[in-house]
């Protein structure tokens, strides 16, 4: 499945220019993108829950709502971070337009915030919040004002952060009086399904918590979620508001509806184990016709991230990709430091029958941008 548009915008990066090329034409197979498997979507269910939805005789969702969102689904984040740990009520949680706004939300709410810290190899639409933001972003300490991390499950690596680096953050965090924004949009992806205790829950007064139904459910929704720390929780509400009002009504409805029928367990369920599946297929395929390439096997998320020794422009490699057929994701793009050559490989979105076809293409790819210094060696 890919994501087409029949005219791009303005102003497009190289790179991003490069990847619409790419999603537009049905020749290239996509190792791109980190979109969910789209063939999991629960279109009856969700369809039956819309129509529930607009048959509520009281509070229609096609009506205003609160900026914070609807009670139901506010109560249902709370209970699923009691459920790990977390002392959190309902009212402590803001409904967002996806994880996307609540990062943007968080970072606004912090005072006088210009220095953010991230991993090395971090979430790219985190750092456009960042950079857009004219904050200074770097991936060592800094005395920064924000640390953004993913402890449950990272994008692009899939990895999950160790005991002993969630306390150092926090310590950090009081020690310096930061903020820490932890991103667990991609928690529940976590292939044997194990959820972890969040930062939140053990120091709600410096982390932000960020989730989102994105990853588990649909993105199209557009329905995400913020826990502020108590003494900021008035600021985000007020930047919520300042935003865009409140979250898509109707589909919190709908959301809503949806998570009464009980259906959402067994989904998360049927999705992960797709998810671990075509990681497996990935991963033995990258072993076959990568050899020399190097990465960490991913225990959850989207994507693997694979990195090289390399001295090669992934701008350069991409570009032959697309030429023999197929695209990934250039490991700049996660990074705010420079590197070797890294690219991230989503086995998502992709039918599991292509990912091979897909490695096959893109070793032939590097094996092509590899020639002429290997043929400058031998002269
Ligand atoms: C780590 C991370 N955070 C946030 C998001 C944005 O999620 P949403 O669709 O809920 O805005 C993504 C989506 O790719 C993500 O991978």
């Amino acid at each position: 499945m890919k994501r087409r548009s029949r005219s791009a915008p303005l102003g497009l990066a190289p790179h991003e220019k490069l990847v619409r090329l790419a999603a537009a034409s049905t020749d290239v197979i996509s190792l791109a993108g980190g979109l969910p498997d789209p063939t999991l979507f629960p279109t009856k269910e969700l369809g039956d829950a819309l129509f529930r939805a607009l048959s509520r005789s009281h509070d229609s969702p096609l009506q205003y709502g609160w900026p914070e969102g609807d009670e139901a689904l506010r109560a249902y984040v709370a209970g699923e971070l009691e459920r790990r740990g977390g002392d959190v009520s309902p009212s402590d949680v803001i409904i967002t337009s996806g994880a996307q706004q609540a990062i943007a939300i968080a970072l606004s709410s912090i005072p006088r915030c210009r220095r953010v810290e991230v991993d090395p190899e971090t979430y790219p639409g985190a750092l456009d919040i960042f950079r857009g933001a004219g904050l200074h972003v770097n991936d060592r300490p800094f005395g920064a004002q924000a640390l953004y991390v993913m402890p449950s499950v990272s994008n692009p690596l899939g990895q999950r952060m160790s005991d002993g680096r969630k306390r150092e953050i926090l310590a950090q965090a009081l020690a310096e009086r930061s903020f820490v924004i932890e991103d667990d949009a991609n928690a529940e992806t976590w292939f044997s399904g194990e959820l972890v205790r969040p930062l939140v829950a053990d120091q709600r007064d410096r982390v932000f918590h960020v989730g989102t139904f994105s990853k588990t459910l649909c993105p199209g929704l557009r329905i995400g979620w913020l826990v502020p720390p108590p003494s900021l929780a008035r600021r985000a509400l007020r930047e919520k508001q300042r935003l865009d009002l409140q979250a898509n009504g109707l589909a919190q409805a709908l959301l809503v509806e949806y998570l009464k029928n009980g259906h959402f367990e067994s989904h998360k369920r049927r999705a992960r184990e797709r998810y671990r599946k075509k990681a497996r297929r990935l991963i033995d395929s990258v072993r076959r016709h990568l050899p020399k390439l190097r990465f960490v096997p991913p225990g959850g998320g989207f994507s693997l991230w694979i990195q090289s020794e390399l001295e090669l422009d992934d701008e350069e490699l991409l570009k032959a990709a697309i030429a023999h057929g197929v695209s990934f994701d250039p490991g700049r793009l996660f990074r705010v430091s420079r590197g070797g050559l890294a690219l991230r490989l989503c086995y998502s979105a992709i039918e599991e029958r292509d990912i091979d076809e897909g490695v096959q293409r893109l070793a032939r790819a590097l094996e092509r941008c590899l020639e002429p210094a290997r043929r400058v060696a031998r002269d």
